[in-house]
């Protein structure tokens, strides 16, 4: 059966999934039972589009590669051409509505309204937008239910490192006191080019040349990203909701280099570390440089890694490294939790 799909954002993981999509399409079919067909694309840039019999991803990426929007997408009978993402939302016949617009820091808007909106007609959502998760967990997941439709968001956290299913579903039986974990592979690769004598700005402008920084490095540098993880595996992963002023949180800007080589010659190393740990039904969470030996296992993961450390009652601690960002690696986070909701998987 054909799942249909509506893209709202098409930015970097917005192009990666339709590009992974058309990539694998005879092995999804083949090896996984799965016909995915895009039906429409929403960017108030790049333009929108819709065609219920399904758009040409070939075409959508050759024109957005090309000339940077869809102005010049082949006309065709049925084809409609700018709906905002609301109207493609309500009214598209996407069974998913695939959120990866960007992530708003204050207020999660207007993802949230985009889920709401979603799961109100009837359609699935998956993201990798960290803002409704991270801010309106209980409200989303009460609506998603209440319309009997599935609400994926795997790659909020490390993208396509599978962290939550992790803790969900390989480690179910156990009970997770602690998290702690590396949820910024930009801050980790500037404190690693500290320890090498790179003054702070130096690695910043570094990491932006390099595209592992944003032009606007706010939210990795005082800690914000990291925030919204923590509180996302707070809800998702421990049960239990935070609002963000009860998480202590400071970034990197307040190590010097002094101290990084300094930690570096005694043995140890600062980490920027997102830290939760459950006694009851109560959490209490951090986002904090913290110095660690070169024993611990997540003192070893540096450049633009991430890792996580889930401490179980039972399997003891079990500690997970991958990739936190990237063009790929997101858009694979969208194709896994999509194959997980077709297949009826959690
Ligand atoms: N890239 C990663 O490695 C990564 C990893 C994990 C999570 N994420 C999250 O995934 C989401 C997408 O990331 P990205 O890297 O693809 O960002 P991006 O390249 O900036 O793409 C976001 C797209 O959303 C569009 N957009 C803005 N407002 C919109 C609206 N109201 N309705 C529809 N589209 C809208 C933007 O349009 P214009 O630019 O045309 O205005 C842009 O094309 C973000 O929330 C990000 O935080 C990204």
């Amino acid at each position: 059966m054909t799942h249909r799909l509506a893209l709202i954002g098409f930015g970097t993981v917005g192009q990666a999934l339709t590009e992974i999509l058309q990539d694998k399409k005879e092995e999804l079919l083949m090896g996984e039972g799965l016909d995915v067909q895009i039906t429409a694309v929403a960017d108030p840039i790049k333009g929108c589009l819709y065609h219920p019999e399904g758009l040409d991803t070939g075409e959508l990426l050759r024109q957005v590669e090309e000339r940077g929007n869809l102005d010049q997408y082949p006309d065709s009978p049925g084809l409609e051409r700018g709906w905002d993402s609301f109207r493609t939302i309500r009214e598209s016949n996407a069974d998913t509505v695939i959120e990866v617009s960007y992530t708003d820091g204050k207020t999660g808007q207007p993802a949230i309204d985009h889920c709401k909106a979603a799961f109100e007609s009837g359609k699935n959502v998956v993201m990798t937008n960290k803002g409704p998760v991270a801010l309106a967990y209980r409200e989303l997941s009460l609506l998603a239910e209440c319309h009997g439709v599935r609400w994926g968001f795997e790659g909020t956290v490390m993208s396509g490192t599978p962290t939550l299913r992790l803790a969900r579903s390989a480690l179910r039986g156990n009970e997770i006191t602690r998290i702690r974990g590396i949820f910024n592979g930009t801050t980790n690769f500037i404190l690693a080019r500290m320890e090498d004598g790179i003054p702070f700005g130096e690695a910043l402008v570094e990491a932006q040349k390099q595209g592992i920084a944003e032009a606007d490095p706010t939210s990795d540098m005082d800690g914000t990203d990291v925030l919204f993880k923590v509180l996302i595996l707070s809800q998702v992963v421990l049960g239990v909701p935070l609002d963000r002023d009860q998480v202590e949180c400071r970034g990197i800007r307040s190590l010097s280099g002094t101290e990084v080589q300094r930690a570096r010659q005694g043995g140890k190393r600062w980490k920027l570390l997102g830290q939760l740990q459950r006694e009851g039904k109560r959490v209490t969470a951090s986002v904090q440089p913290v110095l660690l030996p070169l024993s611990d296992p997540l003192a070893g993961v540096t450049g633009t890694m991430n890792a996580v450390t889930y401490q179980c009652d039972l399997a003891g601690p079990v500690t997970l490294v991958g990739a936190g960002a990237g063009r790929k690696e997101t858009g694979y986070a969208l194709l896994s939790d999509l194959l997980h909701m077709v297949k009826g998987h959690p």
